[in-house]
């Protein structure tokens, strides 16, 4: 097995690698933790090798909103048809944050691509962080944010094209606030990286509005610099991990006429810790 680093910063590649095979595991597990992001392709997969596959990681975090595959209720779709405009998850976000202990991980299965377009983006959110002044590092260490899932599930998306057309549902579950370290230390790298997004989090804690918007929106244009990225480019049967508490993603929505269909199957974290005591 070969792990090939897609940039300086986030992600790489694993070539002759088998999710099926569980001796391959451990060595998955290892780029994933060293890399945030691994994609292997070409995987000769069922839904049922996928859910597997991710159990081998921890146990599976069912997501409430987005439409189960038939038969697997832990599985969730990812769809945007041809003649859809709106892609599901094509704002900058890390899954889950809404939750008390957010989602450790994620892991993507392409079914059906389109012939260009329709990339993932990610950003590190390690990097993100070290990349910030002394002074801004010290005055983030120390806040608090909330993330919500009402806002983005909720009732008042109802009329969005990805509601109407069935994608997402279940918007009276959406009843999740969390509160989390705007900076934590990364659960398993031991790493700082910030944990703020720009589709969950509200605001931060013990700020004003205004102070709350403008240091959000400093943060979100710093980490959108494309030093600290990597972009999948897919094809079917590629299967891309990534973990939620060190990256963000987001969706390329730049494939219109053609359909997208992927599998994600997410992953129970843990608590998250602060980069300094409160
Ligand atoms: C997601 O936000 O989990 C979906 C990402 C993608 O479809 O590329």
């Amino acid at each position: 097995m070969k792990v090939i680093p897609l940039t300086g910063t986030i992600g790489a590649e694993i070539v002759g690698a088998r999710v099926t095979d569980p001796d391959d595991f451990q060595q998955i597990f290892d780029a994933f933790a060293a890399h945030s992001v691994v994609v292997i392709r070409d995987q000769q997969c069922t839904p049922g090798d996928h859910l597997a596959f991710a159990r081998r990681f921890g146990q599976i975090n069912v997501n409430r909103f987005f439409k189960p595959v038939v038969g697997y209720p832990e599985i969730a779709t990812v769809l945007k048809e041809k003649d859809q405009t709106e892609a599901v998850g094509e704002g900058w976000h890390t899954d889950h944050s809404y939750d008390e202990v957010p989602a450790m991980g994620s892991i993507l299965r392409a079914l059906e691509v389109p012939p260009f377009g329709g990339d993932t983006l990610f950003v590190s959110m390690a990097a993100a962080y070290e990349a910030l002044s002394p002074s801004m590092r010290k005055f983030v260490d120390g806040l608090s944010a909330v993330h919500s899932s009402r806002h983005v599930f909720g009732s008042s998306i109802r009329d969005s094209e990805a509601a109407t057309s069935g994608r997402l549902g279940n918007a009276n579950a959406a009843t999740q606030d969390a509160t989390h370290p705007v900076v934590i230390t990364h659960p398993i790298s031991g790493r700082r990286g910030l944990y703020v997004n720009p589709v969950f989090t509200t605001h931060i804690q013990g700020l004003n509005p205004d102070e709350s918007l403008a240091i959000l929106a400093m943060i979100y244009e710093h980490c959108k610099q494309p030093e600290f990225q990597c972009r999948i480019r897919w094809s079917a049967g590629d299967i891309t991990i990534w973990d939620n508490r060190a990256t963000w993603h987001k969706a390329i929505n730049d494939y219109h006429g053609f359909r997208r269909l992927m599998h994600r199957v997410t992953i129970e974290g843990v608590p998250l810790g602060a980069a300094v005591a409160a």
